[in-house]
């Protein structure tokens, strides 16, 4: 019988959609149209449905939202192109490009060539230095979401032992540098376990906080979880359109608190594009963001 509270990501999305829509209105007021860029590359019609909802949703929110769309044969130079033609376009302010590419394509070298300001993904090496360093700039969205959930949900995380199951770029390690950062939302005590710890399950036991970030179906169960333990799942993969994710659903019977299989962190990582998209025309256009003036102060 699942005996933990829900904790849903669709109202934290809600929430912070309301606050970026009050932003870009602000922003017009000053005369800016906050621009988020999107390139497709490819037939995939998954992805198209993906950049369609997504640019959607911009149009909603007030953001412009010009679109490339590349063949499944454009080369590496095409793509760059593409990028290069946005960095310098004065009325965007956030790129996000598609992903995955075509296998011939290499993203991370696309992406490298993105100027690290309009990576509304947050995940450009610079991007990643300046939240290693704590320096304002777009963050990862899944990282950035899972934060927003649990203050969202009222659950502390500053002094409590959170552990991450998962050192990958996306999700476990920015986690990581995210959770250990000095404010309230944060300040944690963090343990990040992966292949390498074959006794991870040690560590999972004693968590306050254990957060999901492998992409292994179902790789958390109940024993792994400290009764009455807050229990978030990041990971997932996908066969065909069935989510398989990897906390296992018995473990609501375990933790005190759980995000549910669907609508859990997914909702809060599209709504943190919108947020890094507002912030980065505020950057660029010399407007701080609220969180930003309270750490200037
Ligand atoms: N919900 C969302 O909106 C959202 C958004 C983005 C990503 N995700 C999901 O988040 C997950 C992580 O993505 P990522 O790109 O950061 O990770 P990744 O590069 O796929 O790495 C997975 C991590 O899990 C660890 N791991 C895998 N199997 C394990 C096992 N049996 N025991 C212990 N550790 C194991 C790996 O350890 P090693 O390092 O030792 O190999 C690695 O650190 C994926 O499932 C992805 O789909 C979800």
């Amino acid at each position: 019988m699942p005996t933990a509270r829900l904790l849903p990501g669709t109202p934290v999305a809600e929430h912070i959609l309301t606050d970026v829509a009050a932003g870009v209105t602000a922003l017009h007021a000053t005369g800016t149209t906050p621009g988020l860029a999107t390139i497709l590359v490819g037939d995939d019609d998954a992805s198209a449905g993906y950049i369609r909802i997504k640019q959607r949703q911009a149009t909603e929110l007030g953001f412009t939202s010009p679109h490339v769309h590349l063949p499944a044969t454009a080369t590496q130079a095409d793509l760059h192109h593409a990028i290069a033609d946005f960095n310098t376009a004065p009325d965007v302010h956030g790129l996000l490009i598609q992903h995955p590419i075509p296998a011939h394509l290499d993203y991370d070298r696309a992406l490298q060539t993105m100027d690290p300001d309009l990576d509304v993904d947050g995940m450009h090496p610079l991007n990643m230095g300046r939240l290693a360093l704590g320096l304002p700039g777009p963050l990862p969205c899944t990282p950035a979401g899972i934060e927003a959930l649990l203050a969202f949900h009222d659950i502390p995380v500053a002094g409590r032992d959170v552990v991450i199951l998962g050192r990958g770029a996306t999700l476990g390690r920015p986690l990581a540098l995210l959770l250990t950062q000095k404010r309230p939302t944060a300040n944690a005590a963090v343990t990040v376990v992966h292949t390498g710890v074959p006794d991870w399950a040690t560590h999972t036991r004693r968590a306050d906080i254990l957060i999901a970030a492998a992409g292994v179906p179902g790789i958390i169960r109940p024993e792994h979880v400290r009764p009455g333990a807050v229990v978030i799942g990041g990971g997932v993969r996908y066969a065909g359109r069935r989510l398989l994710p990897d906390v296992d659903e018995s473990c609501a019977d375990v933790a005190g608190a759980i995000t549910p299989r669907v609508g859990g962190v997914g909702p809060t990582t599209v709504a943190m594009l919108f947020r890094n998209a507002l912030d980065a025309a505020r950057r660029a256009t010399g407007h701080q963001s609220p969180a930003e003036q309270r750490n200037a102060q």
